[in-house]
């Protein structure tokens, strides 16, 4: 068989198959498909490939490396994170990201591993108010999407968040407050979303909270909640319509984790999502397509 014909026949799998490498498609969970997703807001081992764009961002010391925060695939090139994971470290050669992971410490296939061309932290983020709390990774290389890596879809202000339901965080943090290791393998669990006038109001986050968050998890507590080490991972609400997940949310911050009235605080994308384009260079006029990337 000659080369051409190869190559041709390579390329007609790919499509038979429906898994495209360029990162065209977003919010998609091919390895999900027709999966129903834990409704129990108890987090939970995640499936290899169930948080296809879910990313742990890393720091190389020589002592071995450690996962520092989560992140979210929005193009083959760049993570959306949260500021804060840089305030002490913005020394660029220190950073790796994993992408198409699931558990930390398996070397799999899937797994693909990008050092950092470039650190964009919004210019305005206050490590005291944690207003602003949002951060761009550029990776040295585009990752090669497939059934374990794929992109996030990125609202635009206008999509109502009423209109997707079914939201979900997921990360490599602590399962709790006083737990001293985190786990290994990827953990999710389902979260509800709290109107910024209740979780800002006494009792609860009491003026904490800025127009540019979110916050999510459960009123009473002793549910599911992000806890350390899930800063900067994904809030994702499933669009009711079309299967798809949009990432509405970054991890930010919280008080003690899956305390009663203390639900967790997340940086909104749509409130972000025109410096999110134009760090990435996508900002051209007339973009108005609900999913950019
Ligand atoms: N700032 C945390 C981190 O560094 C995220 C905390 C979220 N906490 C919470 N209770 N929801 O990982």
């Amino acid at each position: 068989m000659n080369v051409l014909l190869i190559l041709v026949l390579l390329g007609l799998s790919r499509t038979a198959t429906g898994t495209p490498d360029t990162c065209e498609s977003c919010g998609l969970r091919p390895m999900a498909d027709g999966r129903e997703i834990s409704r129990v807001a108890r987090s939970r081992d995640a499936q290899p490939g169930a948080w296809p764009w879910m990313v742990s961002v890393q720091q190389v010391w020589s002592t071995g490396i450690v996962h520092v925060c989560g992140g979210s695939l929005v193009g083959p090139r760049w993570v959306l994170t949260a500021a804060h994971c840089f305030v002490d470290a913005r020394n660029v050669p220190t950073w790796r990201v994993l992408a198409g992971a699931t558990h930390l410490a398996h070397d799999r296939p899937e797994v693909q591993v990008r050092f950092v061309k470039q650190l964009v932290l919004h210019e305005d983020y206050d490590n005291v108010s944690q207003k602003n709390d949002v951060a761009l990774v550029e990776l040295d290389h585009p990752v090669r999407c497939g059934p374990h890596v794929q992109r996030a879809c990125l609202p635009d202000p206008s999509l109502p968040l009423s209109a997707t339901a079914n939201c979900y965080v997921s990360g490599w943090g602590t399962t709790s407050a006083k737990a001293a290791a985190s786990p290994l393998v990827l953990q999710e669990f389902q979260v509800h979303l709290i109107d910024s006038h209740t979780c800002n109001g006494s009792g609860w986050h009491r003026g904490g909270v800025h127009p540019h968050n979110v916050c999510a998890g459960y009123p009473r507590g002793g549910g599911g909640d992000t806890c350390r080490g899930d800063s900067g991972g994904p809030l994702v609400c499933q669009d009711g319509r079309s299967d798809r997940f949009w990432l509405v949310g970054v991890s930010s911050w919280g008080r003690g984790c899956a305390r009663a009235h203390r639900p967790g605080v997340y940086t909104s994308t749509q409130s972000f999502h025109h410096w999110i384009l134009a760090k990435m260079g996508l900002d051209s006029p007339g973009t108005t397509t609900r999913s950019t990337a």
